[in-house]
């Protein structure tokens, strides 16, 4: 019995030897090492096989099998040693020590909200067509936001926007068209704007009310602007967001900062104005709602309206960008946590990372 432990001790120390011989460096030194005095490795199932023996030939065993081990140990750290002399495993001064063929890391990338790229794109758009963008503050006063745009202390239309008052003066603004005024003021006609901003409103929000969001204001002032050229560049802006050719329709609509004012309809693009869901079988999407400017506005604005008209229209940069990317909640928008904003199958432009 002992003889037949003998050879396989004489074995597994051989075997050390050719491990140690053959390994290049530190790391597969080590895995040697543990392979071969491992539970599952030669010393290691030997050991294990000690309770099978008659009881009085296992003292023995045991003991010649850990002495082995204890002999093959020190060999191997002996070759640790001297490999360690010889500096495998610590790299030179000024010597890579990383691989630089190797994949890098993945780094998260944000992307631009979804509101915002569209913004960026009417913006161009609009930029061709000679508008400039100009602002407001989200903070406003009763006077830019109401009086100024033919909307007085008392008139029922205040009611049409549910107002966050701060003061009896100051609020938070419930549309962009008090940069209508702000720009006339500071550049005077002719004039061509565009101003995107958020807007606020005292509302119960639900998937497509928000308390927060985002309106485009766009103002057209020169001599002799009618309304065939409010048609045609409501037309070319439709165009080109939507990248298709658009027929559309105005309905007489009330805003008391135009007249006339409208809500402009576009021919629904899913049914090619046949009738579906989506239009509500009416075949056309309410999109916008524009007029000629107010005669009163002119002049609040500072802007002769003997001299000049112009029109004036409200892009809901929200809604637009719920269209453009299959955005069913509005409140995911503001949540911050890009899941909850586009749908799986609309990501991949997103760059959205999944964890
Ligand atoms: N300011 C309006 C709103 O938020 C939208 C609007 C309507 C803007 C007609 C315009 C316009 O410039 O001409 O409800």
């Amino acid at each position: 019995m002992l003889d037949e432990l003998n050879r396989d001790l004489d074995a597994a120390s051989a075997e050390a030897d050719r491990l140690i011989a053959e390994a290049a460096g530190l790391d597969e030194l080590r895995r040697a090492e543990s392979r071969l005095t491992g539970k599952t490795g030669a010393l290691g199932r030997l050991l294990a096989g000690i309770g099978r023996l008659p009881a009085e030939q296992r003292g023995p065993a045991g003991k010649a099998i850990n002495a082995r081990k204890t002999e093959i140990l020190a060999r191997f750290a002996e070759a640790r040693a001297r490999l360690e002399a010889a500096g495998a495993g610590k790299a030179a001064p000024g010597e890579q020590t990383f691989d630089p063929s190797l994949p890098g890391a993945v780094i998260p990338r944000g992307s631009v909200h979804p509101v915002t790229a569209v913004q960026w794109e009417v913006e161009e758009i609009m930029a061709r067509l000679g508008f400039v963008v100009v602002g407001g503050p989200e903070l406003e006063t009763d006077y830019y936001n109401f009086e100024a745009l033919n909307i007085p202390a008392m008139h029922p239309a205040r009611d049409m926007q549910d107002t966050f008052w701060l003061t009896d003066k100051l609020l938070l603004r419930t549309h962009t068209s008090p940069c209508q005024i702000r720009a006339m003021e500071r550049l005077g006609p002719p004039l061509r704007v565009i101003a995107p901003g958020r807007v606020f409103r005292y509302e119960t929000e639900d998937a497509s009310h928000a308390n927060t969001f985002h309106q485009l204001e766009g103002l057209l002032i020169d001599r002799n602007i009618s309304i065939a050229n409010l048609i045609a560049v409501m037309k070319l802006i439709l165009a080109e967001v939507f990248r298709r050719e658009v027929k559309v329709r105005l309905r007489p609509g009330f805003f008391p900062f135009v007249e006339p004012g409208f809500e402009l309809d576009m021919q629904c693009g899913i049914c090619g104005g046949g009738g579906c869901p989506t239009c509500k079988r009416s075949g056309w999407v309410e999109i916008l709602p524009c007029g000629m400017v107010h005669p009163n506005v002119l002049r609040a604005g500072g802007i002769d309206p003997h001299a000049y008209t112009g029109f004036a229209f409200g892009m809901g940069l929200t809604r637009l960008a719920m269209m453009r990317y299959g955005v069913r909640d509005i409140r995911g928008l503001n949540s911050g946590d890009l899941r909850a904003v586009v749908p799986p199958e609309r990501r991949r432009g997103f760059a959205i990372v999944e964890k």
